[in-house]
């Protein structure tokens, strides 16, 4: 059988960040319940000229400039805050990186999950033609109202990863565990730009589905408990994994131990919440974080309020590691401006997602991709290192 899965993985975030220590003295609030209650350090916060598509094209970039384009022939593009209501993302992520025409791109919804959903549909695409490669791309804004308990897990950034048969990085598994349920904890209407959320239930339906998830998993035949070597689990603030942890432990009585998924909260707490990336964030800080995972199996399990929950596995491949991007990814952290309360929530009231009146907006952010504003209804990008 043709082993199909991640090839190459690469991430983009937003350019500024807040410190929530900074918000939580803002609100009068202990920082250690952010820091601790939340698992929470900070969050990215995008400039006006960034957004999921500027972020996902900066994720995408290295990996079509390693591998080239020519194997791929499909642009998945996972997302909750998308752009426009009938246009793809991946359209225009597509034009800034310059690829063939003959490829086919659509994005997907579905809160926080979608990207597995994707990754799913990458992985049916490559065993049936396993000489092309699909460019599965997840990215998000998570935006919550200021002053709200929310506010402190908003966040920013995008993961892409190419999927392709004989993958360098890791396998995916066939056995997959599905929960799906009519919920209504987190949710955007289409007449708003930050979204409604009832947290407590959110958190209790996360619990719920992954319950749900992991009992389909081993009924279809997944992985046994102890067979299970670490675990990502969606991250919307890191303490929500931990909670996952605990919940799977108490539910098939295995000891686990935090060890198994510590490593995977390191790039989240910088970060924020940033949805449907979230999960292959945590993924990508135990590649980078874990000195030697050859062979080793990965716990998925992938979150979207609404809701779906799904759990799947990895199998991580010989000499991944020279696939891997850990530099980079430090950099890009690294690299990203402070902001004071003031300042980002200037941003936060600044963004607009009105396409009414034509506006032009300067190419300020130093990633390689920019929202240059509205034009006849049509928002426009560059790309300004060309
Ligand atoms: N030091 C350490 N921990 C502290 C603390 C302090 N000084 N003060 C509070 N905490 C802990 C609380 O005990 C709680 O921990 P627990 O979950 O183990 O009980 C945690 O910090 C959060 O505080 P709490 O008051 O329960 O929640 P909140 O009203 O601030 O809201 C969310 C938290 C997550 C519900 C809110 O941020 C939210 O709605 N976020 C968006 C939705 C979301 O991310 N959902 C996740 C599932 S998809």
């Amino acid at each position: 059988m043709t082993v199909v899965g991640i090839h190459d993985l690469s991430i983009a975030t937003a350019s500024r960040f807040l410190d929530l220590a900074l918000l939580a003295e803002r609100a009068g609030i202990d920082p250690d319940k952010y820091r601790i209650g939340l698992g929470q350090d900070q969050m990215s916060v995008p400039a006006p000229d960034e957004d999921i598509v500027t972020m996902a094209a900066a994720a995408a970039m290295p990996i079509v400039e390693r591998h080239g384009a020519s194997g791929i022939r499909t642009v998945l593009f996972a997302t909750e805050s998308g752009v426009d209501q009938s246009k793809s993302a991946a359209v225009f992520v597509h034009e800034l990186l310059g690829l063939d025409p003959a490829t086919r791109v659509v994005e997907l919804k579905q809160a926080c999950y979608s990207a597995t959903a994707a990754l799913q549909f990458a992985l049916g695409i490559v065993a049936r033609q396993p000489e092309e490669s699909v460019l599965v791309i997840a990215a998000d804004v998570a935006r919550y109202a200021v002053d709200t308990a929310a506010e402190p897990t908003q966040g920013a950034g995008a993961v892409a990863m190419l999927v392709t048969q004989d993958p360098a990085i890791a396998e995916v598994e066939p056995a997959t565990g599905i929960h799906t349920a009519d919920v209504d904890d987190f949710w955007r209407p289409n007449d708003s730009d930050t979204a409604v959320v009832n947290g407590k239930l959110s958190i209790d339906a996360y619990l719920d589905a992954f319950v749900g998830a992991w009992d389909d998993y081993r009924a279809r035949g997944g992985a046994a408990i102890e067979s299970i070597d670490y675990f990502c689990h969606h991250q919307p603030f890191t303490r929500m994994a931990v909670k996952a942890h605990q919940r799977l432990a108490v539910h098939t009585g295995a000891a686990l131990t935090p060890a198994q998924m510590e490593s995977t909260t390191r790039y989240n707490r910088r970060l924020g919440n940033s949805y449907t990336a979230s999960l292959y964030f945590a993924l990508a800080a135990l590649l980078d974080g874990e000195d030697d995972l050859t062979d080793r199996r990965v716990g998925m399990y992938s979150y979207g309020s609404g809701s779906i929950g799904e759990f799947f596995s990895l199998r991580i491949r010989p000499g991944y590691r020279t696939a891997l991007r850990t530099e980079a990814t430090k950099r890009i952290l690294d690299s990203r401006e402070p902001l004071d309360v003031d300042a980002y929530r200037a941003l936060h009231a600044a963004h607009s997602a009105s396409s009414e009146v034509d506006r032009e907006i300067a190419p300020t952010s130093p990633a390689p991709f920019h929202f240059i504003g509205v034009q006849g209804r049509a928002r426009r990008y560059a790309r300004t290192d060309a």
